[in-house]
């Protein structure tokens, strides 16, 4: 095990009827002036923004708002919100919505307080020392971004989609009521369950030896998922499968499964290609690229794969071929993806180009030494064998 810091100081406020506590959590949190920012309008159909309003007004805590985020939220819309920001004198943003709404939020709050243009922040991943204070209301179990220290935001003007991390974006409080999401289309709620799955395959996926325990965590939040899919599928208002699939999203994502070794992180920057060039649902990008991922690495740690597929697909070990019980894990990952969250697999069922294979590969961010990813790090020929296995 690697030494580590870990820090997560989100308050969470879980359960039902959590909404209501907005108001008096924005004043424990010092705000005086809040910056409500939320997507196209499910949070106003369902009437969850007028909680929420109701919810600061009760507790005298000045508000202004800012909606129209969009799924892969926009670079433009970011520069409307820091605007904002500094004419009112905004102290907090509070996202209601889900990881585009937060994601977005983050970015102006970094962008309101600080000289820089926040594009160049971005893309040249410059240390920030102050940011607004975030919150948020999820609506979406997915991106772990109600706990975690980044945010992705997508520049239509160049196709760039990149990421950008600090501990100063880890949200000051995120409420989460699992009711919230019962009104979640089913694809929505596969494209979240793809997400926090992927959350915890970029981090088993390791180098890194003597991390039995956190191997062990994030097996039990696979099972736990998995289980808890099969119910939501069926029977989408049940309160305890959709909470214990919103709680595994942000243990999934706030790296208390993550401590101690050293992480992936290649299908995610493969799958952020995908989703600048098609845009395309990241969950939906997610279960095209890792089950290619997987085929593409699985000899590099045979042992690695077949704990997965032992432990988490139920699988019996062959010990006399522990090829075969891997292959039979990502197997049952492929099957999982297509009859449980009926997802694309392929290029093909994405909308997903061949042509585009090295262009695609091409705009990967590739890191140290032209690599990509760390646990079998990735050349440019390896990502192009990936995506054409996804075809
Ligand atoms: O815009 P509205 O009208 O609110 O509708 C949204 C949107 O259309 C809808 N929705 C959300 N909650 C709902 C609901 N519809 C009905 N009932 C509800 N309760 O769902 C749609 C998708 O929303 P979006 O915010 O785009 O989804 P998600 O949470 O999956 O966020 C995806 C973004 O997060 C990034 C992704 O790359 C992508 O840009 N990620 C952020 C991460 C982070 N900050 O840590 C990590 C992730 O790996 C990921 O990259
Ligand atoms: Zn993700």
């Amino acid at each position: 095990m690697q030494n580590f810091d870990f820090r997560s100081p989100t308050y969470f406020a879980f359960g039902r009827d959590t909404e209501h506590r907005a108001g008096e959590l924005c004043r424990r949190f010092g705000a005086k002036k809040v910056l409500l920012h939320y997507g196209q309008g499910s949070v106003i159909r369902s009437g969850l923004l007028d909680r929420v309003k109701q919810s600061l007004e009760a507790a005298g805590v000045d508000f202004v708002e800012l909606g129209g985020v969009v799924p892969n939220p926009h670079l433009s819309l970011v520069y409307e919100g820091i605007e904002i920001c500094r004419r009112e004198s905004v102290d907090l943003i509070l996202a209601v919505g889900a990881g585009s709404a937060i994601d977005s939020a983050k970015a102006i709050a970094v962008g309101a307080v600080n000289q820089e243009d926040i594009w160049q922040l971005i893309t040249e991943r410059k240390e920030i020392t102050k940011a607004l204070p975030v919150a948020t209301v999820l609506t979406l179990p997915a991106t772990g971004s109600e706990a975690s220290s980044s945010t992705v935001i997508t520049n239509t003007a160049t196709k760039q989609k990149y990421g950008f991390g600090s501990e100063l974006l880890r949200p000051v409080f995120s409420i989460m009521n699992p009711e919230l999401t019962f009104t979640l289309p089913q694809y929505q709620t596969a494209c979240g369950i793809m997400d926090m799955m992927s959350h915890l395959f970029e981090r088993y996926f390791t180098p890194s030896t003597g991390v039995d325990l956190t191997d062990r965590m994030i097996e039990a939040c696979l099972l736990s998922i998995i289980d808890n899919t099969k119910v939501v599928m069926q029977e989408p208002v049940n309160y305890d499968a959709r909470a214990n699939l919103m709680w595994a999203g942000t243990l999934a994502h706030n790296n208390i499964v993550g401590v101690g070794r050293v992480q992936d992180w290649s299908s995610h920057a493969m799958e952020h290609e995908l989703s600048a060039l098609y845009d395309v649902a990241h969950g939906a990008g997610l279960a095209v690229v890792f089950p290619a991922f997987m085929r593409y690495t699985m000899d590099h740690d045979i042992e690695r794969y077949a704990q997965l597929a032992s432990r988490v697909w139920q699988v019996e070990p062959q010990f006399k071929n522990l090829r075969q019980t891997a292959l039979a894990g990502i197997e049952a990952l492929e099957a999982f993806i297509r009859d449980e969250l009926k997802l694309p697999l392929s290029f093909a069922e994405l909308g997903a180009k061949a042509e585009d294979i090295p262009y695609l590969t091409e705009r990967c961010r590739f890191g140290a030494q032209d690599k990509l990813g760390h646990f079998r790090p990735l050349s440019r020929a390896d990502v192009a064998e990936i995506y054409k296995l996804a075809l």
